[in-house]
């Protein structure tokens, strides 16, 4: 089958690929375009491991099609470093030790750019509501919103 020939912006830059209909875009970001920053938790979106920006809006990646790409700007969590240069999140994430196994992590990195792009200032309950879709099983969360408060507080200083 020669599949659906999609054409997509990925972090800023114009890919095509072809893919199966029933493809999902977890599935093509990682085994077609080795972007495998996105984990594949559960496959039924519950986890958040497999978050995206799709158009400005955070979605499991396990959810949608590959098909369903076309036309549209995604950001994943290979675009949040410049070079050598970390995201304030990424950067707070490590002096806070807000990660342990690391496979949620992209997932929150992503889920909690998209809550800052949203509100600059979110107290500790929206952070805590702003990544509720996100499951960790090793952190506790604590470090995690501490991470994502010092950020914020680095980025709206920036
Ligand atoms: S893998 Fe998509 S929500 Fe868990
Ligand atoms: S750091 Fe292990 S699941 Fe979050």
């Amino acid at each position: 089958m020669a599949g659906v020939a999609v054409s997509t912006t990925i972090n800023g830059d114009a890919v095509e690929y072809l893919c199966q209909p029933d493809e999902t875009l977890l599935d093509v970001l990682r085994d077609r375009l080795g972007l495998t920053g996105a984990k594949e938790g559960c496959g039924t979106g519950d986890c958040g491991a497999c978050s995206v920006i799709v158009d400005g809006r955070l979605v499991c990646s396990c959810l949608v099609l590959g098909a369903e790409a076309e036309g549209r700007k995604i950001e994943t969590i290979e675009g949040m470093a410049h070079g050598d240069q970390l995201h304030p999140l990424q950067q707070k994430f490590l002096e806070h030790a807000a990660l342990q196994c690391g496979i949620c992590t992209p997932g929150f990195l992503i889920a909690a750019k998209d809550l800052l792009a949203k509100n600059p200032s979110p107290t500790e309950e929206e952070i805590r509501f702003g990544l509720a879709g996100n499951l960790c099983r090793c952190t506790g969360y604590d470090k995690i919103v501490r991470a994502v408060q010092d950020a914020a507080n680095v980025m709206k200083g920036a």
